[in-house]
């Protein structure tokens, strides 16, 4: 008989419609990744994201933090529900907040995000009207390890697409969307398998240098 390891245990974390959440959870549901997703929090209340989740039989936790004093707070909260759900890894998506010093001293596991474009091209917001606005031929995705600094961790993987003539900020986000939800299901899979390593803030896939 094989031993089989346990499937990583990953909380998802969000503040709003939740497609990423919903390719994630299609990709266990469909063996191509070997996770459990252990809870769904939400800063928002009433996003779509709570309802895929509670529609997928998965536990979801409001953490609203306007209920905070403060982001420290908020933050520990945070931590503390990943914790309590037994989370191996967290996995933002779609979280509009910016996490604190004090987070990261709290949770000490991988931590991944995705961001809408190639990065280190467009951190921030507003990622979509900024490629168009400089006329760019090409945009994309990126998932990547989250660090302090806001939308510079190291990369595992980026996806492109192209910037048609004429498009609007939507029908360009709905091309990345796509993207999106093709690279992040493909980087968790590569972790939960244990592929993926950092060395000297450099991510290696199967011990080579990636992507
Ligand atoms: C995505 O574009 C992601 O890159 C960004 O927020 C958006 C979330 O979309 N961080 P959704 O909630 O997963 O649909």
């Amino acid at each position: 008989m094989t031993k089989t390891s346990p499937a990583m245990r990953i909380a998802v974390v969000i503040s709003g419609s939740g497609s990423n959440l919903q390719a994630i959870i299609d990709a266990v549901a469909a063996g191509q990744l070997n996770a459990t997703i252990c809870c769904v929090v939400s800063n928002v209340p009433g996003v779509h994201g709570l309802t895929r989740a509670a529609a997928a039989g998965i536990a979801t936790e409001l953490i609203d933090h306007r209920g905070f004093d403060n982001r420290e707070a908020f933050d520990q909260a945070l931590c503390e529900a990943a914790h309590t759900h037994g989370a191996d890894v967290i996995v933002l998506a779609g979280f509009m907040r910016i996490l604190s010093d004090e987070f990261f001293k709290l949770w000490t596991g991988p931590m991944l995000n995705i961001h809408p474009s190639l990065l280190p091209s467009y951190p921030g917001m507003n990622t979509h009207e900024r490629v168009i606005a400089d006329g760019g031929r090409w945009h994309g995705a990126s998932v990547h390890f989250v660090i302090p600094q806001l939308d510079a961790g190291p990369v595992i993987i980026r996806g492109a697409c192209p910037v048609l003539p004429r498009d609007t900020a939507q029908a360009l986000a709905n091309r990345v969307h796509a993207v999106e939800h093709r690279i992040y299901p493909q980087a968790l899979a590569w972790l939960a398998a244990g592929r993926l390593n950092l060395s000297e803030n450099q991510v290696l896939l199967d011990g080579t240098r990636h992507p």
